[in-house]
């Protein structure tokens, strides 16, 4: 079998790239190593930057976001039980897009359905071959046979635990991370929101951020240590130590319920340089992790598709190498403009177990001044609602 571009995974980034490319007429096939159902079964963050709403929409995948995404002109920061808001169309002119990632992946699935596009389910031992060569393949196991598709480019859309990374060698491969000392337990409940735009909080007792999926359906998350387990956190006490971080007004007007889903996620900064090597090219959580508080995760990995989209277009459209030869170079500059922002505020909203009492007021002093200075209102919200591809 023969395809010009063999994508591993068929989450967003390698579903998103493959619909455009299709739409372009470049031929692609997605090698997904789990079941649909099982990659529709996580609960990812879900808001979008103007940037990647306009992706979507230019892919043809915006229908449901249009009618049931929420569009959101701010946010709202808070210190020490009491919230202001950021207002980001004042600021900056532009809002972003709240619609849940596992929507946005199931609309792709369903896109590339309607196009007849290849994806292999339960794809196993997926490995590139010859990136080094004019003359890729990736070879896969599928029902016990295996299969060999020779390809031009193979791009590794396989996530942070993926295989695609390690094919670059260790001696070309530079790799910067930064683990937090916490993370986020969150919580999926069938009630309304309890705020109209999301609530970022810092607290000393730790993080909480109130966000939604949709007006009967909320998202938060609070910071707990990283030797804790969701098992033990009741949901009672989960909603107690939210009222305690979030807002006082928002917490006496908190709707709470049961939770339909509860887990702990760690929180870790991470960048791989280069994100090509020879005909390989690593996009989205293969290339980079944020922490989960600029909500760039899904960003980045749209971002990424767009440059690497523009690089093979030019390439089969008019031969042009350019945007290939320099899409880890420019991809990259953005990458590293977000996990600065993403480390910045992480920085802002949680609780270090070094920071003490001075730390605290830091914290403290820096809220106070976001809240004060449009200048400094303006930088946050140029970073949140997403910079120029
Ligand atoms: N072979 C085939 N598929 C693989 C392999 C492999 N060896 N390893 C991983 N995969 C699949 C995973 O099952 C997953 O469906 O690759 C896909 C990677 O998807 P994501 O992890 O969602 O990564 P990405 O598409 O870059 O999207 C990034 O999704 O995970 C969130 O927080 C992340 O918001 C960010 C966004
Ligand atoms: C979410 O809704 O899950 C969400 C929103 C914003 C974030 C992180 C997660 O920064």
């Amino acid at each position: 079998m023969r395809r010009q571009v063999v994508i591993i995974g068929g989450g967003p980034s390698g579903l998103l790239l493959s619909q455009l490319l299709h739409r372009d007429g470049i031929e692609t096939i997605v090698l997904e190593r789990r079941s649909r159902d099982y990659v529709l079964g996580r609960i990812r963050a879900g808001v979008l930057e103007w940037g990647s709403v306009e992706m979507l929409r230019t892919a043809g995948v915006d229908g449901r976001m249009n009618d049931q995404g929420l569009v959101h002109g701010g946010t709202y920061l808070a210190a020490r039980n009491r919230g202001f808001r950021i207002d980001f169309e004042a600021r900056v002119g532009r809002k972003v897009m709240v619609y849940g990632q596992t929507e946005v992946t199931a609309d792709l699935y369903a896109a590339r359905d309607a196009m007849g596009g290849e994806i292999i389910h339960e794809a196993e031992g997926v490995a590139p071959h010859g990136l080094d060569t004019a003359a890729p393949w990736v070879s896969y196991v599928k029902d016990g046979t295996e299969h060999r598709i020779d390809c031009d480019y193979v791009v590794g859309c396989d996530g942070f635990h993926g295989v695609s990374r390690g094919c670059i060698p260790e001696s070309v491969r530079t790799e910067y991370e930064r683990i937090y000392p916490f993370g986020w337990l969150g919580i999926l409940s069938e009630v309304p929101p309890v705020s109209h735009e999301l609530i970022y909080a810092n607290h000393p007792r730790g993080f909480a951020l109130c966000s939604m999926r949709n007006p009967q359906l909320s998202r938060h998350y609070i910071q707990v240590g990283l030797d804790e387990k969701a098992e033990a956190w009741s949901d009672d006490a989960f909603w107690d130590e939210l009222r305690r971080r979030i807002p006082q007004d928002a917490a006496d007007t908190l709707v709470t319920g049961p939770s339909i889903e509860k887990s702990i996620a760690p929180l870790r900064s991470f960048v791989c340089e280069p994100i090509r090597w020879g005909r390989l090219f690593l996009v989205g959580d293969a290339a980079h992790i944020v922490p989960p508080t600029g909500a760039k995760g899904l960003n980045l990995a749209i971002s990424d598709v767009h440059y690497l989209w523009q690089g093979l277009r030019a390439r089969y459209g008019d031969g042009e190498e350019e945007g290939l030869a320099r899409y880890s170079e420019r991809a990259l500059a953005r990458v590293w403009k977000s996990v600065r922002f993403s480390w910045s505020m992480t920085t802002l909203l949680h609780h270090f177990p070094e920071q003490g009492a001075f730390g605290q007021r830091i914290q403290d002093a820096d809220l106070a001044y976001l809240e004060q200075s449009e200048a400094a209102q303006t930088a946050l919200a140029e970073n949140y609602v997403g910079l120029p591809f």
